[in-house]
């Protein structure tokens, strides 16, 4: 993470140095994980940064808190126009936003209830999440042995803090065994999605991509991914996956706001495919990559550019 003592964090209104911007141990959120977020890109283009699917980011931010039951004490236009000015007083060219919204200092017990919530934005440079060679070569991943959350556990729907317990436990099993990630299946053995990322698949020229009942996140990327392989002709299929699905598809690629879409080569060491980036695959990477860094007509209306003025609700 690249940061600096004059970056500035908003807290609850206010733009902070980024040094103050902390919490106190006995806060409810160290404890219980009351915590959600969101990460968002802002991509550098030729007309200043431009926030990638800032409405979407923000909805899904709210949305999670309200599965929660947490109110936030800003509107989800205040919150996007906070997040245009914290690209603009933080003078960066691209970033990656991490808003996080979670039950302050106050009561210690599991009810939250009663704590405070603290709304912080942070920005910050970023690479390539799974690295720079990802994007072109693909990466080689496993099927983990950790599940997925099941439904009325944890609600997969919600970006919140205490599912990436499980993700991390999935991450660091890839990591250990020589992956770059690990896909988790959900309760009932069907896949579901990587610890940061949603996945698809390429079958005799369908686009098909694990439905949102296989408790994975609503992702945004993978919504784009949906509607970029439909403009392009593409059947797009939301069902079920089993596992084997994955060794004998054409092509797999995982989407995110991190990974944006990186090719998968091999899953279990068995090579997807040709071994490398597929054609569908790549063809919605250059769209995607053209349209995020406005290299082509942003027909969608998926970027909020901070240079200029904010327009309603994005
Ligand atoms: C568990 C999980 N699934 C999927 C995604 C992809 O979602 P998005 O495309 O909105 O970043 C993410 C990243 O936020 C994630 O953490």
């Amino acid at each position: 993470m690249a940061v600096n003592n004059y970056q500035k964090v908003w807290h609850n209104g206010k733009f902070i140095p980024w040094a103050d911007a902390t919490v106190h141990v006995a806060s409810h959120v160290v404890s219980y994980a009351s915590c959600l977020f969101e990460g968002i890109r802002c991509y550098e283009t030729r007309q200043g940064p431009a926030i990638f699917r800032l409405k979407e980011h923000t909805d899904r931010l709210v949305n999670s808190c309200k599965i929660y039951r947490m109110e936030l004490p800003y509107t989800r236009e205040q919150l996007s126009q906070a997040m245009v000015d914290l690209v603009r007083v933080n003078n960066v060219k691209h970033c990656y936003i991490r808003p996080v919204a979670f039950r302050g200092y106050g009561e210690v017990g599991v009810n939250p209830l009663k704590n405070p919530i603290e709304i912080y934005l942070l920005a910050w440079e970023w690479g390539k999440y799974l690295g720079d060679e990802a994007l072109r070569q693909g990466v080689d991943v496993c099927i983990s042995s950790w599940q997925r959350i099941a439904p009325n556990t944890l609600p997969a729907m919600a970006k919140a803090s205490a599912n990436y317990m499980n993700a991390q436990l999935i991450k660091m099993e890839a990591l250990t065994n020589g992956y770059v990630e690990g896909i988790s299946l959900d309760s009932a053995g069907h896949v579901s999605e990587g610890s940061g990322e949603n996945l698809f698949l390429i079958r005799e020229g369908k686009v098909i991509t694990p439905p949102l009942s296989a408790s994975v996140l609503p992702g945004i990327t993978r919504d784009s991914v949906m509607t970029l392989a439909q403009e392009m002709g593409y059947t797009v299929i939301e069902k079920e996956v089993s596992r084997e699905m994955l060794y004998i598809a054409d092509e797999v690629f995982f989407t995110g706001t991190a990974a944006e879409i990186t090719p998968i080569r091999s899953v279990d060491r068995i090579i997807v495919g040709k071994g490398q980036p597929g054609p569908i695959t790549q063809k919605l990477q250059e769209r995607f990559l053209a349209i995020v860094q406005g290299l082509e007509e942003d027909k969608y209306g998926w970027l909020t550019l901070c240079a200029q003025p904010v327009t309603a609700g994005r």
